[in-house]
């Protein structure tokens, strides 16, 4: 079968297709034929160096952590999948930036890690959004949740995550403010829960922050980091929450506690999706409410994008360049 692998770091151009011999399933494992492959930001920073991943990668790696797809067949002891079932994943357990291996037409994966994917919600949809949603789920869940008219300013607001995080903190009640880097992108939230679009690339987005909140937000849900978060610091009202989830720009430098206390005794997290879905029953439950946010309306997944398994070094370089608006997939 094909796969996109990887034999060093480096730009997109280190991807490259190959074919690659895919054992039957084993014990426990369920082999897939991929329909749709998600992109995430995090693909990239495995590709370029991964500054996530603890010990050295073994090349080739097939990058990739999710994607929906169809029951082939079944290893032993699988007694809940059966070949002709709609289902995703998530990741494949253990460490998530080293375990990778979605970008490729067929895998086997461990029963454990499936869900079923409901009428209604296409393969593509599920690939754009199990990730990311699951992401904006952990943060509005576990973390922070508005109440009725607290504003809120999320960060590359037409970002995958960042368009879930609008769309779910409106229907919340919460005011929302959010940064884009182009006007195309502005329209797009307006669209989709965001009252307040910043074109953050043109203009100081803490002034415009003061402008339309003067006592800050209640709430910055960050997933640029390294270029925003600090000055974001200066847009929350006291005893506010500072929530960074992301490094679409780089990491975020070490911060200095005291500066939560002097800017008005703020709160930081810094949460990861993984451990949202590390119990089996819990990544059940989060998938059944994301599914049931999506079908009933509150989250919309529009998958505007569409690349063949072959050009994923073109989806690589338009999502780093910030290119393209709305939700986009791998179709192998
Ligand atoms: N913590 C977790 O568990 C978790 C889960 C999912 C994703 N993430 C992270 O969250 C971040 C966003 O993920 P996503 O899937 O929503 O990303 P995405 O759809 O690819 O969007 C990233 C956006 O970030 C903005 N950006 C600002 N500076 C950038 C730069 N230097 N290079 C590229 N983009 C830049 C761009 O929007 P503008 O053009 O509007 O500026 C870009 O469209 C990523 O860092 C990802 O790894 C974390």
């Amino acid at each position: 079968m094909k796969a996109m692998t990887i034999h060093r770091n480096g730009g997109p151009e280190v991807l490259i297709a190959q074919d690659v011999q895919l054992p039957p399933p084993g014990p426990g494992q369920v082999r897939l034929r991929h329909t749709a492959i998600a992109l995430n930001f995090s693909d990239i920073n495995v590709r370029r160096g991964g500054f996530y991943i603890a010990k050295p990668l073994v090349f080739p790696v097939i990058l990739g952590n999710e994607a929906a797809g169809i029951v082939v067949s079944t290893g032993l002891g699988v007694a809940d999948y059966t070949p002709g079932m709609r289902v995703g994943y998530v990741g494949v357990g253990g460490p998530f930036y080293e375990n990778t291996g979605a970008y490729c037409e067929e895998r086997n994966v461990p029963a454990s890690c499936l869900v079923r994917l409901p009428d209604g919600i296409s393969d593509a949809q599920a690939a754009a959004v199990m990730l990311k949603g699951l992401t904006a789920a952990c943060m509005i869940n576990r973390i922070w949740r508005p109440k009725a008219g607290d504003p809120v300013l999320i960060h590359a607001a037409a970002s995958g995550v960042g368009i879930l995080l609008s769309q779910w903190l409106s229907h919340l009640g919460a005011q929302v403010l959010g940064t884009v880097g182009s006007e195309q992108k502005a329209e797009f939230v307006k669209q989709n829960g965001c009252a307040h679009p910043i074109l953050y690339r043109q203009s100081d987005f803490v002034a415009e922050v003061k402008k339309i909140v003067p006592q800050g937000v209640a709430a910055v849900f960050d997933g640029v980091g390294k270029d925003t978060f600090i000055a974001s610091l200066d847009c929350v009202r006291p005893f506010g929450m500072l929530i960074n989830y992301g490094n679409a720009s780089g990491h975020v430098p070490p911060l200095d506690l005291l500066l939560l206390a002097k800017k008005g005794s703020l709160s930081v997290s810094r949460p990861a999706f993984s451990s949202y879905i590390a119990d089996p029953q819990e990544m059940r439950q989060n998938f059944a409410e994301l599914f049931n946010l999506l079908i009933s309306g509150v989250l919309k997944v529009e998958v505007s994008q569409t690349y063949r398994l072959q050009d994923v070094a073109r989806a690589h370089q338009d999502l780093e360049s910030r290119a393209f608006v709305g939700s986009a997939v791998i179709i192998p």
